[in-house]
């Protein structure tokens, strides 16, 4: 990892061309993110909250501004160069969990371990998998294929997958849509909690107010435009606060 930011989003705009026209869909955004903080985006749908996930994570680029992650200018990268920060740099989990079919427990999260650290036996890959799904509580599922797992069971394999490789971020794009809210509830706090054991920043984009306002900070997206949402909390609200990373 680098010293200095995680995320360091600078003026961001990201329009696209629709039938000719540009639609604006972020403005000036701005956002700095310090290594291991987790932070929650909240905002009223379609108001830009996955395309900017996505900007951070390499995966569309933004027509203005600079968006750097983990020191990395992704304006300046190509797809190749692209591919592999996003390998070596961030996990993403899903409100769909994209899981792969086939595949069972194990697999999914050993093939996405493959990929980030392509100089693993086959041995170690297993160990590993299987050491991330048990921290998820899955060390009894490692042969159940995604369909015959939970809802939650599968967005506990999408985390495992996110986190097996130990990167420095974590994106998850409304992880509980799918959820009900007690499962929802149980899935942010193993997130939280693996965040805050691997030093993980997370953004976690939700629209459950009381998931957002477990993170350090909260941000709301307003048409393409986001502000950060001061936080009167007590530390009932905040169970595991930061201090619990900055005492390690
Ligand atoms: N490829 C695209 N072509 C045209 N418009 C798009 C495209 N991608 C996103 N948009 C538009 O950009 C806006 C922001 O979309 P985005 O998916 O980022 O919203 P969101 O905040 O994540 O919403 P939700 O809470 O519903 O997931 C929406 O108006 C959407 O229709
Ligand atoms: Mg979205």
């Amino acid at each position: 990892m680098v010293s200095g930011p995680i995320i360091d989003a600078r003026d961001v705009d990201y329009s696209l061309d629709v039938a000719g026209r540009p639609l604006h869909i972020l403005r000036r955004v701005s956002l700095t993110v310090a290594p291991s903080e987790v932070i929650a985006i909240v905002g009223p749908s379609g108001s830009g909250k996955t395309s900017l996930l996505m900007l951070l994570a390499g995966l569309e680029k933004a027509t203005g501004g600079s968006v750097m992650v983990n020191g990395s200018d992704l304006g300046a990268m190509n797809e190749d160069a692209l591919a592999r920060f996003r390998r070596h740099t961030l996990g993403i989990v899903f409100q769909s969990f994209h899981l792969i079919p086939s595949l069972s427990a194990l697999d999914n999260v050993g093939l996405a371990l493959e990929i980030a650290e392509p100089d693993l036996s086959m041995a170690q890959i297993r160990d590993k998998a299987a050491a991330a799904l048990t921290a998820v509580g899955l060390g009894d599922r490692l042969d159940h294929r995604p369909t015959a797992l939970s809802g939650g069971e599968q967005q506990r394999v999408g985390l495992a997958r996110a986190t097996v490789a130990d990167l420095p971020l974590l994106l998850a794009d409304e992880p509980t849509g799918n959820l009900d809210q007690k499962t929802g509830a149980i899935v942010v706090d193993l997130m939280f909690d693996l965040a805050r054991r691997n030093n993980t920043a997370v953004v976690l984009i939700t629209h459950d107010p009381a998931l957002a306002a477990r993170a350090d900070r909260v941000f709301t997206m307003t048409q393409g435009q986001l502000t950060e949402t001061p936080m009167a909390k007590t530390a009932a609200a905040k169970p595991a606060a930061a201090k619990t990373r900055a005492a390690k």
